[in-house]
């Protein structure tokens, strides 16, 4: 990260990046792009804790669920990996367990201040964490995507007013 300590490369985490982080990455996506964030050099990627799914786009009703609201999901899914730590300098767990898991692989402090609660961003909503819908309904699905569109409307407006405009 350049000095500034801004955090410029963003990696979303859930247990099984097929869900919520697929989810939480195409919606800041839509978001940050509109904002211009990746001409002042944000990136972003998502993982998971588990790698039971690695290879596989996301779950089918994720990937309906954000079609309606306009977002393509199309991340493969992947297992979080030691390199991480050093090449994000933002990393956002979906729940309390994910938040942990992550901060044990961490290979030390300064890589676990990194580590951040997704809930942490949410201003309309309030939730202490963003619940997995794996095993829930359709309602379920939906409320991973407000929880995520509200979240990530706070980190794309902080990014947004800590960064130089573009220069395009
Ligand atoms: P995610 O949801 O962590 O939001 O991707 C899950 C996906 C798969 C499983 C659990 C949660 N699973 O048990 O396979």
């Amino acid at each position: 990260m350049p000095n500034d300590s801004i955090p410029r490369r963003v990696l979303f985490v859930c247990l099984g990046n097929i869900c919520r982080s697929p989810a939480a990455e195409g919606v800041f996506a839509k978001l940050a792009t509109a904002a211009r964030l990746h001409e002042r050099g944000v990136s972003w990627d998502s993982c998971g804790v588990a790698g039971w799914h690695a290879g596989d786009l996301p779950d089918s009703r994720m990937l309906e669920a954000a079609s309606r609201r306009g977002i393509t999901l199309t991340h493969r899914a992947r297992k979080l990996r030691r390199e991480d730590f050093a090449d994000f300098d933002l990393i956002l767990t979906m729940d309390d367990a994910n938040y942990s898991d992550v901060c044990e692989h961490a290979p030390d402090k300064a890589m676990v201040a990194k580590v951040k609660p997704m809930a942490d961003y949410l201003r309309s909503m309030r939730y202490a964490y963003i619940p997995d819908p794996y095993y829930g309904t359709a309602d379920d699905f939906e409320l991973v995507l407000d929880l995520l569109e509200d979240a990530c409307t706070t980190l794309v407006q902080d990014l947004d007013k800590a960064l130089p405009a573009s220069a395009a």
